[in-house]
């Protein structure tokens, strides 16, 4: 089987930590006997440079073709004070909403040999902690009506709005349920319903949908709160579903909480293919360049490729596999270095997964 891969590597450590993921990739082919056909395309900072526009209409429509899309991180000081709609960040929602990927998985996962990573104290991270934040995509106040006054005049003004409806609420939870449905049964839906109009809309909407999951735990949480109790007390959730804006904030937080940023893969759904797979993280330009970057969540995000896109479980779990073997064996990136271990850089940690995966026996 061929899988045609769009590969966005983007600006910063972008390029770095996807071409890990590809080192890994392609150790996964020769193991599995997969196939990957990669066609890079350019999106963000690099596509301004190159074609002054961040989202090249060739760029999507590659990515339209393929069957799925692996992104590093786009955006950097160069390009920032660009007007709103032709910075790097509007490539990024552009092809969010342009494959129609409404739905972004970010998983929050502890893992054992890290545990000691994680900022909170033993004690709070003593159980089990697997989050899965369920962050609506393509619409809220990232793509709501906005607006500004001429730059200098006096009471100069702007302004974003926040807007969801019925159906966009409803789709998200449902993949909120269904992923509770094969996991712990928990969903924390997250919103601001004390003031704001379009929470009590989606606090409605969701418990309506709650309806048709009978088996499925439902609670809500102000946003405020939610950010309390994260650190509060992570181990009680389990799918966390929310809006555009509040999944941003909350999953960098849920990140933390595993040891790094550097470690959190995503997946971004629609109703077809392809499916787009990045890090959480962005583009980290005060270390690009200088093989630091921890490749971990670029390397986990292919795995979600093959898993959700690909429909490959047995590769994806390879992947996984070889990432715990490999953090277990005391390697690590300098954001995940706290506690000692062998400290290695990008492109070593990219070949040490790699090596694991032709290792598996199986
Ligand atoms: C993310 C990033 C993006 C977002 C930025 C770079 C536009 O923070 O994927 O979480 O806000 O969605
Ligand atoms: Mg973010």
């Amino acid at each position: 089987m061929d899988y045609k891969i769009a590969v966005i590597k983007g600006d910063g450590i972008g390029p770095e930590i996807v071409d890990q993921a590809i080192t890994v990739l392609e150790a996964v082919s020769e193991k599995c006997g997969i196939s990957f056909v990669f066609s890079e395309v350019l999106m963000g900072g690099c596509a301004i440079d190159k074609y002054g526009l961040p989202l090249p209409e060739s760029t999507l429509k590659t990515c339209k073709e393929s069957d799925s899309v692996l992104l590093g991180a786009v955006g950097g000081p160069k390009w920032e004070g660009l007007p709103g709609d032709s910075t790097p960040e509007a490539g990024l929602l552009g092809i969010r909403a342009g494959l129609g990927l409404y739905a972004n998985l970010r998983p929050a996962v502890i893992y054992e040999a890290l545990r000691e990573a994680s900022p909170l104290k033993p004690g709070i991270v003593d159980g089990k902690i697997d989050i899965l934040v369920v962050r609506e995509l393509t619409g809220g106040i990232y793509f709501g009506e906005r607006g500004r006054s001429e730059k200098g005049t006096p009471n100069e003004w702007a302004y974003d709005t926040e807007k969801y409806s019925v159906p966009e609420i409803e789709r998200i939870a449902r993949i909120a349920f269904e992923a509770a449905s094969k996991r712990r049964g928990i969903v924390t839906s997250v919103d601001k319903a004390n003031v704001l109009e379009s929470s009590r809309l989606w606090r409605e909407v969701v418990t309506k949908v709650s309806k048709d999951y009978p088996g499925i735990a439902l609670n809500h949480m102000y946003v405020d709160n939610a950010a309390m109790q994260l650190i509060r007390n992570p181990g009680q959730f389990d799918v966390i579903v929310t809006t555009n804006m509040f999944g941003d904030i909350l999953s960098d937080e849920a990140s933390m909480i595993t040891g790094s940023i550097g470690m959190l893969p995503s997946a971004s759904l629609g109703s077809g293919k392809p499916g787009l797979y990045e890090p959480i993280h962005g583009s980290a330009p005060d270390i690009a360049g200088q093989d630091k970057a921890n490749p971990i969540a670029t390397v986990l995000s292919a795995a979600m490729m093959l898993r959700y896109s690909l429909g490959e479980n047995f590769a994806a779990d390879l992947i996984e596999n070889a990432v715990v073997r490999v953090l277990d064996k005391g390697y690590r990136t300098s954001d995940i270095a706290y506690y000692g271990g062998t400290v290695v850089g990008t492109r070593e940690m990219g070949r040490l997964i790699a090596e694991e995966v032709r290792r598996a026996e199986f």
